[in-house]
């Protein structure tokens, strides 16, 4: 029984996905002393999400938080080595040999004997043995940038390792978006003035310069910067919009159940720019999906806390749900989920195991960069 749980949570719903009725675990976690960044509060509200189009996210959904608790960064990289030694969790990354990595950040040397790239995108280069560890290859180290920076080339799967972890767990995508837009709920960016980012008023990091062959720095970074490079918003939390994109516990709305299950990132990253001319419009909107396993030089998570189990409504006891598949199968858990309300998408373990089958028979080729 608790096998197929962790398999039929793997491929559900963020009514379901780190929610405490299904970690019984979570129980022991919530009095441990939780890891990572520093915990924000975010008070219970109510918020129109989305409603930017260029954003990714056109029309807006009425939703009611309770309150919960967000890191106030993305996870640095001394956050996750204290994970990594104390586990020996290997990424997603590892595992493949290899990552995608935005050429312009790369030596001459590593760039020579990396070949491949994405025919459509050919700034994305696939570099071996690039992992969080070594972001841009064998020739980079992570020297004065493990405190600051965070950590890279994290897949969903990684991420939610990590989280569970700390005692936390990824927020929802609703979670993120409400912490990042801050006190006023109706901005688009994370600070509470109107504004839209330009020259000389670059609050977070995006590319600025005709992309992908210029980078006029003005924001002060080429790629990646540090977590707290700029002002926190009126939460407390920084580095939400550009930098790293950040995953969430969210299926991505995208993703049709017969293909391979996407989840929601957030927030662009370094590459984005202010209106969407290139790569994608920036904002606290922002957002992509993308598979379990996928993770590149501009992919990084924080995590959250708190018993809203997806800040909505409190997710269904596990007794009931395991009670109600051992009665009726997946069928009636699925009926079950879209009665209460809850997102009702849920991949039986016959599915998910042809799913990462087919995933080890595609490997490299399935993995696609976050653009
Ligand atoms: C990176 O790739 C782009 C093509 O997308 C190219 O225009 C640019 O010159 C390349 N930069 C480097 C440093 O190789």
């Amino acid at each position: 029984m608790p096998r197929m749980y962790r398999l039929l949570c793997l491929g559900c719903l963020p009514a379901l996905c780190g929610s405490e009725a299904l970690e019984p675990s979570n129980q022991k976690a919530s009095k441990k002393k939780r890891r990572g960044p520093a915990l924000r509060k975010i008070p219970a509200r109510t918020f129109l999400m989305g409603g930017d189009e260029l954003s990714g996210a056109p029309g807006t959904k009425q939703i009611s938080l309770q309150a919960y608790a967000i890191d106030e960064t993305p996870v640095t990289n001394s956050h996750f080595r204290e994970f990594v030694k104390e586990t020996k969790f290997k990424t997603d990354a590892e595992r493949y040999g290899w990552s995608f990595v935005l050429n312009s950040s790369l030596s001459q040397a590593v760039l020579r004997e990396s070949p491949q790239h994405i025919e459509s995108a050919p700034h994305w280069v696939a570099v071996e043995n690039a992992w969080w560890r070594h972001p841009e290859g064998r020739d980079s180290s992570l020297k004065d940038r493990w405190e600051d920076y965070p950590v890279v080339h994290i897949s969903w799967t990684d991420a939610n390792a990590y989280c569970e972890w700390a005692g936390k767990r990824l927020p929802t995508e609703a979670e993120w978006e409400n912490a990042a837009r801050g006190k006023r709920k109706e901005s688009l960016y994370p600070w509470e003035d109107s504004d839209v980012p330009g020259k000389g008023r670059w609050k977070m990091n995006i590319w600025q310069g005709r992309f992908p062959f210029e980078n006029l720095l003005e924001d002060g970074y080429h790629a990646i910067s540090p977590v707290k490079a700029y002002p926190a918003n009126s939460y407390g939390v920084f580095s939400t919009v550009g930098n790293v994109w950040e995953w969430t516990s969210d299926p991505f709305p995208g993703s049709r159940p017969e293909e391979e299950p996407q989840w929601t990132l957030k927030g662009g990253s370094f590459i984005d720019s202010p209106a969407g001319e290139f790569n994608h419009k920036a904002t606290v909107v922002t957002r992509m999906g993308n598979t379990a396993d996928s993770g590149s030089y501009n992919t990084g998570f924080r995590c959250a806390s708190g018993k809203g189990g997806g800040g909505r409504k409190r997710p269904p006891d596990q007794k009931v749900l395991e009670k109600l598949a051992e009665e009726g199968g997946i069928e009636a858990v699925q009926e079950f989920l879209a009665k209460s309300g809850q997102s009702a998408q849920v991949f039986t373990p016959a599915e998910l195991q042809k799913t990462r089958e087919e995933l080890r028979k595609q490997q490299d080729s399935s993995r696609s960069p976050e653009l």
